[in-house]
C-alpha cells in the first residue's frame, strides 16, 4: 500500500515518516522542491505515478504573523493547494487526510470547541486555513480534516524549543497568560493521521468529515512555558521564572484566539482514538531535547 505525505520535512511530516506504520505500507514523502503542491500539473503528475491508497497533507504556510503581510502566499498554500489536492484525489477516488488549525475559531466561545462550532477566523492564516478546509470538504467526499493546535516536537522551530533557548539567554521570561489552548505533540498527531489514513484507505464507508486532534487537557501559553521549564529543570537543564502577561502587553501582527481549546470527543467516537494528556507528550519531547529525568 502506497501513502503520499506532503510537506514531509515539516514537524508533522517528519513524525509521519518516523511513525511505526504496519508492514506493507510504503511511504512517499517528496519535499516541496520535488513536489510544489500549489502546482496543479505537478500534483496531477505525482498522483499519476502510482495508485496511492491515501494522501496526507500537513503542508501549510504556518508563519502566522508573516501571513498578515504575505497574504497571497498564505492563501496559495493554505487554500489553493488543498483545492488542487481535493480535486486531484477525488478524480482518482483517493482519500485525502488534511490538517487544519484551531485558529479558524475567533476564541470568543466558552469551553472546548466541537468540530461543528461556527468558524470565524481573525487572522489571514486562520482565514486561509478555513478556506482550505472548505475546499477539501466540498472537493473530495473521501476526506478527513484534522484540526490541531499548538504543535510541538523535537524538530524545526516551535514553542518548546523557543522556551528552552530563551531560558538559556534570559534570567526570566514573560509569556501570555490569557490565551487558552491545547498543546499537541506532532508525534501523537502523526499517529492519529496514520490511523485515519489507513481507515479511509481500507474502507469506503469509513467515517469522513472534520475532527479535532490535540493532546488531552488545556493550558495557557504561560502555563505551557512553566511546564516546559519545570521539565527542563527535572532533567538537569536550565530553568528560569516565567511571569504571566496579558496579550495586550505582547502585540503581534496576527490576532490569536483567547480560547481555542478543542474537543476530541468525535475523534474518539469515530475512530477510537483517545489522545493522552499534553504533559505526558511534553515529557517525551523533553526527554529527546534535554535528556532523561534525573533521580536527584
Ligand atoms: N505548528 C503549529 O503550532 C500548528 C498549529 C495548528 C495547526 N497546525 C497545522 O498543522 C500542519 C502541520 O504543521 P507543522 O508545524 O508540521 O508545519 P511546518 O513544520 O511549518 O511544515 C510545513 C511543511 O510544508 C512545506 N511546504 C511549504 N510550501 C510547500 C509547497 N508549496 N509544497 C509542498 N510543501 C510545502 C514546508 O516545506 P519546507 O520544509 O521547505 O519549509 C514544510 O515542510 C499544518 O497544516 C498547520 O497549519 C500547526
Amino acid at each position: 500500500m502506497d501513502i503520499l505525505i506532503l510537506g514531509g520535512a515539516g514537524q508533522v511530516g517528519t513524525e509521519l515518516q518516523a511513525h511505526a506504520w504496519p508492514e506493507g505500507v510504503r511511504l512517499h514523502a517528496p519535499d516541496r522542491h520535488s513536489l510544489d503542491i500549489t502546482d496543479e500539473a505537478a500534483v496531477a503528475a505525482a498522483l499519476d505515478t502510482r495508485a496511492y491508497a491515501a494522501v496526507i497533507n500537513p503542508a501549510a504556510y504556518t508563519a502566522v504573523d508573516r501571513a498578515e503581510s504575505d497574504i497571497a502566499a498564505a492563501w496559495r498554500l493554505n487554500a489553493l493547494a488543498p483545492a488542487i489536492l481535493a480535486a486531484e484525489t477525488a478524480r482518482r477516488n483517493t482519500p485525502l487526510v488534511h490538517v487544519s488549525t484551531d485558529y479558524v475559531f475567533d476564541g470568543s466561545g466558552e469551553g472546548f470547541y466541537a468540530p461543528d462550532a461556527p468558524v470565524n477566523p481573525r487572522s489571514v492564516y486562520g482565514a486561509s486555513k478555513a478556506a482550505g478546509e472548505m475546499a477539501v470538504r466540498t472537493g473530495n467526499p473521501r476526506h478527513a480534516i484534522l484540526r490541531t493546535a499548538w504543535v510541538v516536537s523535537p524538530h524545526r522551530g516551535n514553542f518548546v524549543k523557543t522556551m528552552l533557548r530563551l531560558s538559556g539567554e534570559r534570567d526570566r521570561l514573560t509569556v501570555v497568560e490569557d490565551q487558552h489552548g491545547c498543546p499537541t505533540s506532532a508525534a501523537d498527531l502523526a499517529g492519529a493521521l496514520a490511523a485515519i489514513a489507513l481507515h479511509l484507505a481500507g474502507d469506503e464507508a469509513a467515517p469522513t468529515g472534520t475532527f479535532h486532534c490535540v493532546n488531552d487537557g488545556a493550558t495557557t501559553w504561560c502555563g505551557f512555558a512553566r511546564a516546559i521549564l519545570a521539565g527542563s529543570a527535572k532533567r538537569g537543564g536550565r530553568s528560569v521564572p516565567v511571569e504571566g502577561i496579558p496579550t495586550s502587553a505582547y502585540p503581534t501582527p496576527a490576532r490569536r484566539p483567547a480560547n481555542s481549546r478543542l474537543s476530541t470527543q468525535s475523534l474518539t467516537d469515530s475512530f477510537g482514538i483517545a489522545p493522552r494528556g499534553w504533559e505526558a507528550a511534553l515529557d517525551d519531547i523533553l526527554d529527546r531535547l534535554v535528556g532523561p529525568v534525573r533521580s536527584h
